[in-house]
Order: structure tokens, then C-alpha cells, then sequence
């Protein structure tokens, strides 16, 4: 069995507003830690890619146990790379393979240099494709590739059906995690779960919602020995 939380779009400025956000969130986390076997952060980490805000984004991360971390629309790949990876600038893609617990983690870089939308690069796919194997695995990354019936649609991972061909080739595949909605959300992708994080920073609300503002969230996952993925969602007061 595998218990891991997912954290997304902290969007972290050095400004009070959000790093408090993300304290109340972290400060959750960190008793649970040891207890876990991964922390997943699905992206938008920093609000403007500074190496500022990844140096608050390291400190705040700092817990005992690994943290798995893939970039979103707000980060800057050239300066992800400098602080959190201690690697020279570059625009390639970030991804990056973790195996926990006997399950493979792939994480793969959604976002495009420049802009809000997302895509897969002919790259990415091809090592997506090259490292899932037939154990039990999760696709990770920041954009959804699904409509989710909300302004971010318009952002959404386009080219999804490229996707859709790889995940077909590889049952083991248990469900893709995503973030960027800034929502707690459930579908599905390629006839596996689609779970969406909440965003740690704000909340997006859907048309027929209020507009009020809600607390910091996160998503608790559990694998079983049985393959069944079950998401626990926590909102942080
Ligand atoms: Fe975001
Ligand atoms: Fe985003």
C-alpha cells in the first residue's frame, strides 16, 4: 500500500498572502510526513519562475520524505532547473521518473514556454511511452487534458488524444493526477481516473458557485494492494 499527498499551484511571489496559504498547508503536512511515502506538487510552484520564489519554494519543502515535482504555466523551466534541480539553464522539457514503493511515478512537463495552455512535446510522449512498463504507474503533470467545464478550459492541455494513445499501450497505468484547475475534481482520461488537485493559492469556483474565496487544499492519496486508487481531498483552515 502507498499513501501519498498531492500539493499544486502554490504559486509562490514572496509575497504574505501566499506564503501563508502554502504554510497552512505545509504545516498540515509536516507531522504527516514521515508517515508518507511521497509529497507530488503538480505545478504552477512559483507565480513569475524567480529564483526567489523557488528558494522559498525548497525551505518550505524541505520534509522527510520525497517530494516529486513537475513544472506548470508559471514556472520558468531555465530557472526550475538552476534552483530546485541544481542544473545548467535549459528550455527542455522537465520530466522525470520516481519509483516508491514499487510503484513508478512519471512526471511530465505540460507546460509550453510563454504561454497559459499546455501540451505534451513529441519528446515527452516518446519517454512517457519508453519508461511506463506494466507495473502499477501514475501520469502526472500540471494541465489537465480534459474539458472541465470552467474559464480554464481555455488553458486545458490541448493534443490529448496523443496522450490517450500511450496510456492505452500500458494498463498498468492506475489514474492520471493533474493540477492548474485550482479545484478539487474527479473524471476520467483514456478509461482512468483523472484526479484533479486543489489549488494551494486560490480556489477556482464554477459558474453556478458564489464567488467567495476557500481555504487551501490538498489531496491525500491511497494505492492499495488491489491497484484501487482512493483520493481523500483536505481543505486547510
Ligand atoms: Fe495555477
Ligand atoms: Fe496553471
Amino acid at each position: 500500500m502507498l499513501t501519498f499527498a498531492q500539493l499544486s499551484d502554490l504559486h509562490l511571489d514572496n509575497g504574505p498572502r501566499a506564503t501563508a496559504r502554502a504554510r497552512q498547508v505545509v504545516d498540515y503536512l509536516r507531522p504527516l510526513a514521515g508517515e508518507l511515502d511521497a509529497v507530488l506538487v503538480t505545478g504552477d510552484l512559483a507565480d513569475h519562475g524567480l529564483a526567489e520564489e523557488y528558494k522559498e519554494l525548497a525551505d518550505l519543502l524541505d520534509l522527510p520524505c520525497p517530494v516529486l515535482m513537475t513544472p506548470g504555466n508559471h514556472d520558468d523551466r531555465a530557472v526550475y532547473r538552476q534552483v530546485l534541480l541544481g542544473q545548467a539553464a535549459s528550455q527542455e522539457p522537465i520530466n522525470s521518473v520516481h519509483d516508491i514503493g514499487g510503484v513508478r511515478f512519471a512526471l511530465c512537463d505540460s507546460s509550453i514556454p510563454g504561454r497559459d495552455d499546455g501540451w505534451l512535446a513529441d519528446e515527452t510522449l516518446a519517454w512517457l511511452d519508453s519508461v511506463l512498463g506494466d507495473g502499477p504507474s501514475f501520469v502526472c503533470f500540471h494541465h489537465p487534458p480534459v474539458l472541465l467545464h470552467s474559464w480554464v478550459d481555455g488553458i486545458r492541455q490541448f493534443g490529448a488524444e496523443r496522450l490517450e494513445a500511450v496510456i492505452a499501450r500500458h494498463p498498468g497505468v492506475v489514474a492520471v493526477l493533474c493540477g492548474h484547475a485550482h479545484t478539487a475534481g474527479a473524471t476520467t482520461f483514456a478509461g482512468r481516473p483523472l484526479v484533479v488537485c486543489p489549488g494551494v493559492v486560490s480556489t477556482l469556483v464554477l459558474p453556478v458557485e458564489d464567488k467567495r474565496e476557500h481555504a487551501p487544499g490538498l489531496a491525500l492519496h491511497v494505492l492499495d494492494d488491489e491497484r484501487r486508487l482512493t483520493t481523500f481531498y483536505r481543505t486547510v483552515v
